[in-house]
């Protein structure tokens, strides 16, 4: 696992954009894996930005996003569908993009269908990682066990604690979300972790203790033999 700090929050999105540009040079027709949560906010809008002006083209690629709540409807300003097109997909020329559908009748039946899509699509190139402050990929919240697909899952108090300041006092917030499973993160190529801010100091640091901590979903990744880990000095304790 290599890291890479840079001294702020604005330099881990530009460094991270660089990558994206690099991956769709060698590859235009990528298929990118994309999280959400507030860190690749800054990541989204550099690539809204180079892409403005002419330096990227996702017109080749497409992307699968994580996770998404549920029960949402994708209208939901809180839905991860709405951030998507808010915060990225509004602004850029990509392909075709999938995001677990948070208004699925079915939600195993949902599981299924899109594990076949990003099987159909030969897996992912770049997958887009953010933490959460208990060590979840995705909405993969620390457990005994880990789905290898995409499944249905409880949100732990934490996580649902953490996302509560995006929920308006009086909106309902679910506790439950489809996500991604360690299978397909796992699979990725190539992966990208960001992690901004001195809140998550002590989760990054339990990352890089070299040992595999299996109630820290991330640590997982330091089985896997390509992930970049591109952090700001807060995160890194500094
Ligand atoms: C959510 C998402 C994760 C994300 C995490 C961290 O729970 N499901 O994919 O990594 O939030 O969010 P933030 O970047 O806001 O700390």
């Amino acid at each position: 696992m290599k890291k890479i700090v840079c001294d702020s929050y604005e330099d881990v999105c530009r460094y991270a954009a660089d990558v994206y540009a690099l991956q769709l040079k060698d590859k235009p027709d990528s298929v990118l894996g994309l999280a959400t949560g507030s860190t690749p906010v800054g990541l989204y809008d550099e690539l809204a930005r180079r892409y403005s002006n002419g330096e990227l083209d996702f017109s080749k690629a497409q992307s699968f996003n994580l996770d998404e709540y549920y029960p949402i409807d994708p209208s939901h300003p809180q839905s991860y569908d709405y951030f998507m097109r808010e915060n990225l997909f509004n602004k850029i020329n990509i392909a075709k993009f999938q995001i677990p559908k948070g208004d699925a009748k079915d939600p195993v039946a949902e599981c299924v269908r899109y594990d076949a899509l990003i099987d159909k699509a030969g897996g992912i190139d770049l997958m887009l990682l953010g933490i959460g402050l208990n060590g979840h990929i995705g909405f993969n919240e620390p457990a005994v066990s880990y789905p290898v697909g995409t499944y249905l899952v409880s949100l732990t108090e934490s996580s649902i604690v953490a996302n509560s300041r995006f929920f308006g006092p009086d909106e309902h917030q679910p506790t439950t979300a489809l996500t991604m499973g360690i299978g397909h993160i796992f699979r990725s190529k190539k992966i990208l972790l960001l992690i901004s801010g001195a809140a998550k100091a002590d989760i990054t640091s339990k990352l890089f203790e070299g040992i595999i901590h299996t109630d820290i979903p991330a640590c997982m990744l330091l089985l896997h033999p390509n992930v970049t880990v591109i952090i700001d000095k807060a995160a890194n304790g500094e």
